[in-house]
């Protein structure tokens, strides 16, 4: 005998508002499928529903077969690889994908799957051929280099690997350098800015995929970054050559210091260290030229973005210099609530 559930069927229109009310009062039945028709969905539901007719009048309760959703799963996504080993009631716990970073998929695992962590690993193996190795996250991304400890969970043990972004080609090794698939786009939004026969200095380079990135997809005629990580450093020297980019320099060294010791102003001057960047102010404020565009990155909650654009203001005031900010990009969510945001401002 199939098994009965109970379904709130409401008018697709009204859908999002009654599907938002069930799930915050955990009235959502998350075992079964929705069924939709052309002019209504019918949303499974634990138990009784008079609540939500007395909220939503228009609905209507009515008694149908569950339908399994493990059986409604996207293709090519972790879900998918995963379908056959948890159960459905976990399969929507686990809500994040995995970041792939050249042939190394890197997990993050919530500590309710952490006893399956091989398992998930293994499908994941198994269902993508470009995946060589996975790995899961071990704490966040921490001290002055910004690296992420790493867990071997299957395939073959390494952390080096090439991954293609934008037409460049990046080698790292994603334990010991600070790389962030996500910020592709960013990458692009800033080499999209950059007007031919700019030079550019990117601080805080990491293995060069900025300096790559904007070498490859602008007209930029010199950049020129800088590196604390060794190993990011020798990553970057290595990636110019592999990339054969030939209008860019790579420097190490800790950038107040190295950036006070160039002989060269610049036309535009990145600062992605979100963490900590207004504490650079000075030094990109140092090497601007007149009518430098600056990109500022900082961690900032939604309606707290004014903070960023006063740290620039007093900096540029403490400068002796005017500036005026451009925008405001929200360009990843780091926390709950909280962006990755690019301030893009100009040097008067
Ligand atoms: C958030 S990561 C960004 C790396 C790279 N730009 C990217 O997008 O992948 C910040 C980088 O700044 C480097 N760093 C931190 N403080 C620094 C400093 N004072 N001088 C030079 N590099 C620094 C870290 O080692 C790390 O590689």
């Amino acid at each position: 005998m199939p098994k009965l559930v109970s379904y709130v069927v409401v008018p697709l229109k009204k859908a999002q508002s009654v599907k938002e009310f069930l799930i915050k009062n955990n009235l959502l039945d998350h075992d079964s499928a929705f069924k939709k028709n052309e002019d209504s969905i019918s949303f499974p539901v634990l138990r009784a529903v008079d609540v939500v007719k007395r909220k939503f009048p228009f609905v209507r309760v009515e008694n149908g077969d569950l339908i399994v959703k493990s059986q409604r799963v996207k293709k090519g996504t972790l879900k998918e690889a995963l379908a056959k080993q948890l159960s459905s009631r976990e399969l929507m716990r686990l809500r994040r994908a995995y970041d792939v970073v050249g042939s190394i998929a890197i997990l993050e695992v919530p500590p309710e799957f952490e006893q399956k962590a091989h398992l998930l690993a293994s499908s994941i193996l198994e269902s993508h051929k470009n995946i060589k190795t996975v790995l899961c996250k071990a704490g966040a991304h921490a001290g002055e280099f910004r690296t992420q400890p790493m867990k071997f969970l299957a395939g073959v043990d390494t952390r080096e690997t090439i991954h293609v972004e934008s037409g460049t080609r990046i080698k790292l090794d994603v334990e010991k350098v600070y790389y962030s698939v996500r910020l592709g786009t960013e990458r692009l939004r800033i080499a999209q800015e950059v007007k031919p026969g700019e030079s550019v200095l990117v601080m805080f380079s990491g293995c060069g995929p900025y300096p790559l990135v904007l070498a490859k997809k602008s007209k930029a005629v010199r950049i020129v970054g800088i590196e604390m990580n060794p190993r990011a450093h020798e990553y970057g020297l290595e990636n110019v050559k592999i990339n054969k980019v030939k209008n860019v320099k790579l420097l190490q060294g800790d950038v107040i210091k190295v950036a006070h010791e160039l002989q060269e102003k610049f036309d535009r001057v990145v600062m992605p260290l979100p963490k900590s960047a207004g504490d650079f102010l000075d030094s990109a404020l140092f090497v601007a030229k007149k009518g430098a565009v600056i990109h500022l990155y900082d961690f900032l909650k939604e309606g707290e973005f004014e903070e960023a654009h006063k740290k620039i203001r007093q900096a540029c005031k403490e400068h002796g210099v005017a500036c005026k900010i451009l925008r405001t990009v929200k360009c990843g969510q780091h926390a709950p609530r909280t962006f990755r945001v690019c301030v893009d401002f100009v040097v008067e």
